[in-house]
């Protein structure tokens, strides 16, 4: 297989080169719950903001990796429903990452032929947050690379409800036949109806839960947990997890091969 981007990391290329990543099996769609801002922040005795603005730069590498080893789908956890809880200050510094990722990185998005989605209320969102991620959206829409998709003002529970709800809308008025309601209705009616599933969900910083995320979606995924804080997160540590990945075996349920008799 030869690699798009090739990005210049010795060590990357030396796990590589050493066959303990196989680059036939990389997952289509990966999805990360991004925590540990704030501990890496109060680690070094800096503000909570300066750990989401170096989780930002982690944000660029890994979409970079990513791209690069041809993954189809990489969707971010970057602002749950819940993190409106958070100080006003905090939340404010939160809402112009977007801006501001997306005004270093656009002209590397368009290089390498990502198209930037999100999933999540939008209408929720301040108005200069929505205009840079409105931007990105439509800038990218024809790119047919890697889609980097972030989760803005997500809530997984609010979004099963909010899809219930639609369907219930459809069947009263009739375009919906409430007894062909199955499982794949539910998923055209979600937010990521155009996505696969994610095959592996990484979380960073040692925190073990799902946090309102992707429930629904994330039915038959790989889970994969580390202790690293989002910040330190970086290409070597994604390549562990994708070479977690490719040694699970997944039997959604039932048996493979020679388990069967
Ligand atoms: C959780 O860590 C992290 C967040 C709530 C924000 C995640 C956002 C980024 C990594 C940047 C997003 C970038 C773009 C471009 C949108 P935490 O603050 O809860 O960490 P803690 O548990 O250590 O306090």
């Amino acid at each position: 297989m030869v690699l798009k981007n090739f990005f210049n990391k010795t060590k990357c290329e030396k796990k590589i080169a050493e066959e303990s990543v196989n680059l036939e099996v990389i997952p289509s769609h990966i999805a990360i719950i991004m925590d540990g801002n704030g501990r890496w922040a109060k680690k070094r005795a800096m503000p909570r903001i300066a750990g989401h603005h170096e989780g930002m730069k982690t944000v660029r590498k890994i979409a970079r990796v990513a791209d690069d080893l041809g993954v189809k789908v990489l969707t971010l956890y970057a602002f749950s429903t819940e993190n409106w809880k958070r100080p006003k200050s905090e939340i404010e510094f939160l809402m112009s990452l977007p801006e501001k990722f997306l005004n270093d990185f656009l002209p590397e998005i368009m290089e390498r032929n990502i198209r930037v989605q999100m999933i999540g209320e939008k209408e929720g969102l301040p108005e200069h947050t929505k205009k840079a991620l409105n931007k990105a959206l439509e800038k990218t829409k024809n790119n047919t690379g890697l889609i980097l998709n972030f989760a803005m003002n997500y809530g997984s529970r609010a979004e099963i409800v909010n899809a219930i709800k639609k369907m219930m809308i459809d069947v009263q008025e009739g375009t919906l036949n409430f007894d062909s309601i199955t499982e794949e209705t539910m998923n055209q009616y979600l937010m990521t109806s155009h996505l696969p599933e994610p095959d592996l969900l990484i979380r960073t910083s040692g925190e073990v839960r799902l946090s309102n995320f992707m429930l629904w979606q994330l039915a038959y995924t790989e889970f994969w947990f580390t202790d690293t804080l989002w910040p330190d997160f970086n290409e070597e540590t994604f390549l562990e997890a994708i070479q977690a990945y490719q040694k699970r075996n997944r039997r959604y349920g039932g048996l493979k091969g020679e388990e069967m008799y």
